[in-house]
């Protein structure tokens, strides 16, 4: 007999991790033992990739020989891009052009979870390219094996070299949303690579569970109630409208932090950078007023729940001064999070044991069948 229903899973801790700790009432978060200020805005996304499957940083050939490796993977199966072609000619949503072509990424390969780990992650920077630029009427880029992860997920999606300061933010923001402890996505990941079922498989239904707007799906509405609110004399009032009317700000409130999430700070200080031209610093300032307001109407209209900024809120200001479209900000957050999901992936095969909780059943019994 079940003693008691944690719904939503709220305080359970199902199993034990070394890939990150999220301590929610402190505000601090630790990427494999480095806390995320210290490393998200100074590794590259390969050096983090290393970290993260083996457990350390690499040294010099050991970096090369990972950056070779996933750049050699960075090309699609013809399936896949047939697969985009039709999406694309129905208008798909990216998120679920995204699902579609992970689930591709099987095609023409036998399983092996550590290679899997490294063709999902060099492959989501093309899908999520090659399909933005299908979707608008325009053929994907030619793979280029000679950039960066960050550059070539920017020259996938805008069909040119990119400077370094943009692949710098959007390597920073992806470095920063890696992982994050056992959020729905990466438990959802990890409860499929549970039954001992392969990568692919795992990540497709994380990829599913990312698009939710409780998840992955909050920043685009975070900038666009910014921009809907527009002035920063009418925050106040719209916002309080919106929480009366029953509505979830975007991008405020969390599940394990109490206090303000630690990722806001870091894509704050990467975001400002990009906001130098005198209308972009209004629209940064506007966003801060607009945070600024809802901190205080959440906490008149919800006391009693610490509702803090999140990760979104944040990332919506960062990936907008980066040059990306808001439809492809949960999109990159995919990028970024496969990491996570992947070595999670492979921490559950090796050491985890299948993931099957319990039920309490609330129906009826005794019915009987009429024949
Ligand atoms: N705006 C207004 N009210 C809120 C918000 C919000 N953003 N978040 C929570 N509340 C209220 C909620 O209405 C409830 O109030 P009441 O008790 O009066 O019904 C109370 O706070 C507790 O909410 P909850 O739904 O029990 O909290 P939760 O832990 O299940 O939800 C959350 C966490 C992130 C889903 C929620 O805060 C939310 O919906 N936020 C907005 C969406 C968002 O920003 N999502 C990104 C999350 S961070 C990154 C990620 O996980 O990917």
């Amino acid at each position: 007999m079940i003693a008691e229903i944690h719904e939503g899973l709220e305080g359970v801790v199902a199993s034990a991790t070394r890939l990150s700790l999220v301590d929610g009432a402190a505000g601090r978060l630790i990427l494999a033992g480095y806390a995320v200020e210290d490393i998200a805005p100074r590794a590259s996304f390969e050096e983090m990739a290393h970290l993260f499957w083996t457990g350390r940083l690499p040294d010099a050939q050991e970096l090369k020989a990972l950056t070779a490796t996933l750049a050699s993977r960075r090309s699609l199966p013809s399936g896949t891009l047939v697969l985009m072609r039709e999406a694309a000619r129905q208008q798909t949503p990216v998120m679920d052009a995204l699902r579609m072509a992970s689930s591709t990424l099987s095609l023409g390969r036998n399983e092996d979870a550590q290679h899997d780990a490294y063709t999902l992650v060099a492959a989501f920077p093309g899908i999520i390219g090659g399909y933005w630029r299908l979707k608008n009427g325009q053929e994907p880029m030619k793979v280029n094996e000679n950039l960066s992860h960050g550059e070539y997920f920017l020259h996938q999606i805008f069909g040119s070299e990119i400077g370094p300061e943009r692949a710098r933010g959007l390597e920073t923001y992806m470095n920063t949303v890696c992982d994050h402890g056992f959020n729905a996505s990466t438990f959802t990941a990890r409860v499929i690579a549970s039954t001992h079922s392969d990568l692919v498989s795992a990540i497709t239904g994380a990829v599913g569970a990312l698009k939710g707007p409780l998840h992955g799906g909050a920043p685009g509405p975070a900038l666009d109630m910014v921009f809907e609110i527009g002035k920063p004399e009418r925050a106040e009032s719209m916002i309080r409208e919106k929480v009366r009317r029953g509505e979830r700000l975007m991008g405020f409130g969390h599940r394990v932090y109490k206090v303000r999430d630690p990722r806001a700070d870091v894509l704050a200080a990467a975001a400002e950078k990009f906001y130098t031209t005198e209308g972009d610093r209004e629209l940064y300032k506007l966003a801060l007023d607009v945070e600024k307001a809802a901190l205080k109407v959440l906490a008149e209209e919800k006391p009693g729940r610490p509702l803090n900024t999140n990760v979104e809120f944040y990332t919506a200001l960062l990936l907008h001064g980066v040059g990306l479209p808001t439809e492809l900000f949960t999109p990159a957050f995919a990028a970024g999070r496969v990491l996570g999901w992947s070595a999670h992936c492979l921490e559950q095969l090796r050491e985890g044991r299948l993931i099957r909780p319990d039920s309490m059943y609330q129906g009826p019994t005794g019915l009987k069948f009429k024949n």
